[in-house]
């Protein structure tokens, strides 16, 4: 820093999203793409994120992987072709988001953002930039509210915005709030001290609820507006089809009408109803209904099926009149002539037949 008195308006250009994690909720689908590249709209989960973050001027931007996390860095290389810098900084075994984020910005002496690389939100970051300037805050945390927090960490707010609890998700019937932390936090370089690089530590079970207990100045900033975890299929299903029925603007190059459709697919005399997905390089055959639904790429519908509210992975294949209702069938698998599938997942290359 130069010396210069810092002001709201000050941007903060740097951060960190964490990208390292299992995906284990979303399987059957991550056995063979990682969360943070299953498709949103036709695109990587994570292409929308950068593309927020880039919106808001945050454009220096580190991913926390682990190994495992590789097809990553093939996605996106540098980051130049979504106008951003993109750096990656690799962890042996996952250091959980304190060892993460410490092992990372070890040396930064600027403030930073950090982001779970697994959100869709249009947050107004800059915002949330000035609010963490004007509070003089050691972190700012997002928070949104929910009407069962129970599988978050809650958060208790002071009228001025300051965190004086937080709790790692108590049961519903105790919690104290229905404000969450929705994943995205400003940093003072102050905190890296606060955190072990080298081992396994997780900022929502010790820094949050130290720096509270301690009455450290940690604020929370919330705002109506879109916020998703994609944690598991049913999120991953919801956040598609919130998207292309356009809840959140800037996400859709073009009205569909609530249907997008990727290059390269051919639909015969099929119903494709709205909100629905459709991947590149699609087959859908003859008298085909398709609802509420979300299809990858390369995937084969053949006539009179029947898909609803349903997530078809790539290279699937859904055979003559199947019926396939609130399921998730993984990469390459096949579902034979008539099968009927309810609250079915489904593996990777499994085959199903009728009657088996
Ligand atoms: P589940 O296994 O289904 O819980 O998913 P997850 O592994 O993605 O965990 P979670 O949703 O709690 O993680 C939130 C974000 O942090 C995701 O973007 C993860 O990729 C990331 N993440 C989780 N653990 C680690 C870790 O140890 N290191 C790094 N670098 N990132 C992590």
């Amino acid at each position: 820093m130069d010396g210069r008195r810092i002001t709201p308006y000050d941007p903060i250009v740097r951060a960190i999203v964490l990208v390292g994690g299992a995906g284990t909720r979303l399987r059957p689908l991550t056995w063979r793409t990682p969360k943070q590249l299953v498709p949103v709209l036709n695109r990587p989960l994570l292409e929308h994120l950068l593309l927020h973050l880039r919106r808001h001027n945050v454009t220096q931007i580190t991913l926390a992987m682990t190994e495992r996390s590789e097809d990553i860095r093939t996605a996106f290389g540098d980051g130049a072709a979504l106008g951003i810098q993109l750096s990656y900084e690799y962890e042996d075994t996952p250091l959980g988001s304190g060892g993460a984020i410490a092992s990372v910005a070890q040396g930064w002496d600027e403030p930073f953002l950090v982001c779970n690389g697994d959100i869709i939100t249009d947050i107004d970051l800059t915002a949330m930039i000035a609010f963490h300037r004007e509070h003089a805050a050691e972190l700012t945390m997002h928070l949104h509210e929910v009407d069962d927090p129970s599988g978050f960490g809650v958060a208790v707010t002071a009228p001025d915005g300051r965190i004086t609890q937080f709790i790692e998700k108590p049961p519903r019937e105790t919690a104290p709030s229905r404000l969450i932390n929705a994943g995205n936090w400003l940093f003072e370089p102050s905190l890296l001290n606060e955190m072990n690089p080298t081992t396994f530590n997780r900022i929502e079970d010790g820094l949050f609820p130290a720096l509270c207990d301690a009455e450290r100045p940690i604020y929370g900033f919330s705002q109506p507006g879109y916020w998703k975890d994609v944690g598991n299929s049913q999120a991953l299903l919801t956040v598609n089809l919130d998207l292309v029925t356009g809840l959140i603007p800037g996400h859709l190059s073009a009205d569909t009408q609530g249907v997008l459709i990727g290059s390269g697919t051919n639909i015969a005399d099929a119903d494709l109803q709205a909100p629905s997905v459709i991947g590149p390089d699609c087959q859908i055959g003859q008298n085909v209904t398709i609802s509420g639904s979300v299809l990858w790429d390369h995937v084969t519908i053949e006539s009179g099926a029947i898909i609803k509210d349903s997530i078809i992975a790539s290279g699937v294949t859904i055979g003559r009149t199947a019926k396939l209702d609130r399921s998730v069938i993984a990469h390459g698998a096949r579902i034979g002539a008539g099968v009927e599938l309810t609250d079915a997942s489904v593996e990777p290359d499994q085959q199903i037949e009728a009657g088996a």
